[in-house]
């Protein structure tokens, strides 16, 4: 499709936040495929479909995470597929296309890219931190976001936007970055890529910042403290609290 030619179809939150024709395409393939293997889980897709299920099992996914790379000819997207459990990701898989990179990941049982074995960093100090984030659509989140960002980024070796939660989280397991932070990610963007970020040795925590939105905070597991201090004071509210959401 993207090859073919790529048109926004819809907008949701913002004027800027758009759906193209794949993500529908890719999350109803998805859901066919998925529930057609087994007929009674559950749905939760990013572009709208629910289906309740009976067998305890939910697929969460996001058929395009990071959409406007996708949008714009970058490389930069990924599709993330999750299969939960109790409110629980139990296994994992996010595809990048454009490269055909695979990370899975399985409870208890690894996290992996094409197949080799994923380990986080060596715990860094904050100062020495190279950091992912991203931004939401709407310009009260974002000026709030911009704040925040310009609070941390002089208390951390750099800061990156690649523009997919997905991908910053797979990047956390491959030890391609040191932390991830962003206020207003869904389930669907961070269900399978947390997984496999906490399963190479990353704690990833969704925190309740009392926004109304999420706030995701991921790093090796020894260095979630320091990071975590470093962040209240920045601006990203309820990341020293410990309140947790999900
Ligand atoms: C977005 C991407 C982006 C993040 C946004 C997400 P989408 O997902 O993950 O990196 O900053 O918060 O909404 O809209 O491309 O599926």
């Amino acid at each position: 499709m993207r090859a073919g030619g790529i048109e926004v179809a819809d907008t949701k939150s913002s004027p800027t936040d758009v759906v193209t024709a794949a993500d529908r395409a890719a999350e109803r393939l998805l859901r066919e495929r998925l529930l057609g293997a087994r007929p009674e889980d559950g749905f939760l897709g990013e572009e709208g479909d629910r289906v309740e299920g009976t067998s305890g099992v939910t697929w969460v996914v996001d058929p395009i995470d990071g959409t406007v790379n996708y949008l714009y000819g970058k490389a930069q997207y990924a599709v993330s597929v999750a299969a939960r459990v109790e409110g629980r990701s139990v296994a994992g898989a996010v595809v990048q296309p454009e490269t055909g990179t695979v990370f899975t990941a399985t409870l208890g049982g690894g996290a992996y890219r094409d197949g080799q074995r994923l380990a986080v960093r060596d715990v860094v100090p904050v100062a020495q931190a190279l950091v992912h984030t991203g931004f939401g659509y709407e310009a009260e989140v974002r000026a709030r976001q911009a704040t925040a960002v310009a609070a941390l980024l002089p208390r951390v070796r750099d800061i990156r936007r690649p523009g997919s939660c997905a991908l910053d989280l797979c990047a956390l397991a491959a030890g391609e970055c040191d932390a991830y932070v962003e206020e207003g990610p869904h389930l669907w963007d961070h269900a399978a890529a947390g997984l496999v970020a906490t399963e190479a040795g990353a704690r990833v925590e969704v925190l309740d910042p009392g926004t109304g939105l999420d706030l995701v905070v991921a790093t090796p597991t020894g260095a979630f403290g320091d990071f975590a201090a470093v962040l209240d004071p920045c601006g990203f509210t309820g990341a020293g609290t410990g309140n947790t959401s999900a």
